[in-house]
């Protein structure tokens, strides 16, 4: 517990863990439909990251996306998300889908490569925003796409913007922009 109150505190961005129950409770399940705002990337038997998963709405719904053959890699800096993530996914019975990764705010720490990667509502709290994406590109498959969203109450058209000219200055090109609720988002591919 201590800990975790110097680990979200050493990171001023970062939403503390305790907040995520504000906008990852029943509601979202309708509002944020795992089917509908993912299920046009991601296919059985696919390997996929969630970068900064917090309570895991998005690796549980992608672990059932990817079904039995695939596997969903969920990364946060929070042991306590990863916890609560755990534990939200042995109740739906796709635990065993999903590998949890604790990793440093500067290093996404995993070797594995990923045919498509979800970074929902957390590019706002990562300092490095120009190492994130080159990190994100080097885990991506040659046909891989990468799901930048961030919430529409937090950023801004204009720093969005910032953040795709970012992107596609880390090897990133945009090819894309889905709508989703309550975000602003952009779909990227490698640009080689
Ligand atoms: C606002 S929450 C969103 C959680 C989740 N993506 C969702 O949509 O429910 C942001 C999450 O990103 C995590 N995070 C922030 N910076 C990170 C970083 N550099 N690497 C990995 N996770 C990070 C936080 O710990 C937090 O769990």
């Amino acid at each position: 517990m201590i800990s975790q109150t110097l680990s979200t505190t050493e990171h001023h961005h970062v939403c503390p863990w305790w907040k995520a129950y504000t906008f990852d409770n029943p509601i979202r399940k309708l509002l944020h439909q795992p089917q509908n705002v993912l299920g046009a990337y991601v296919r059985a038997g696919m390997t996929v990251m969630d970068v900064g998963c917090g309570m895991g709405h998005f690796s549980i719904g992608m672990a059932n996306l990817v079904g039995e053959s695939g596997k969903v890699i969920a990364i946060d800096l929070q042991q306590k998300m990863l916890d609560v993530m755990l534990k939200r996914a042995k109740r739906a019975g796709v635990a065993e889908r999903i590998i949890p990764h604790r990793c440093e705010a500067d290093n996404i720490g995993v070797q594995e490569l990923a045919d498509f990667i979800l970074a929902f509502w957390m590019v706002h709290e990562v300092n490095d925003k120009s190492g994130f994406f080159t990190q994100l590109k080097s885990h991506l498959t040659p046909k891989g796409k990468i799901l930048i969203a961030e919430p529409k109450m937090h950023v801004n058209s204009k720093e969005f913007d910032r953040n795709i000219e970012t992107a596609q200055s880390s090897g990133l090109r945009c090819c894309g922009k889905p709508a989703i609720r309550f975000s602003i988002a952009a779909l990227f591919e490698a640009s080689f």
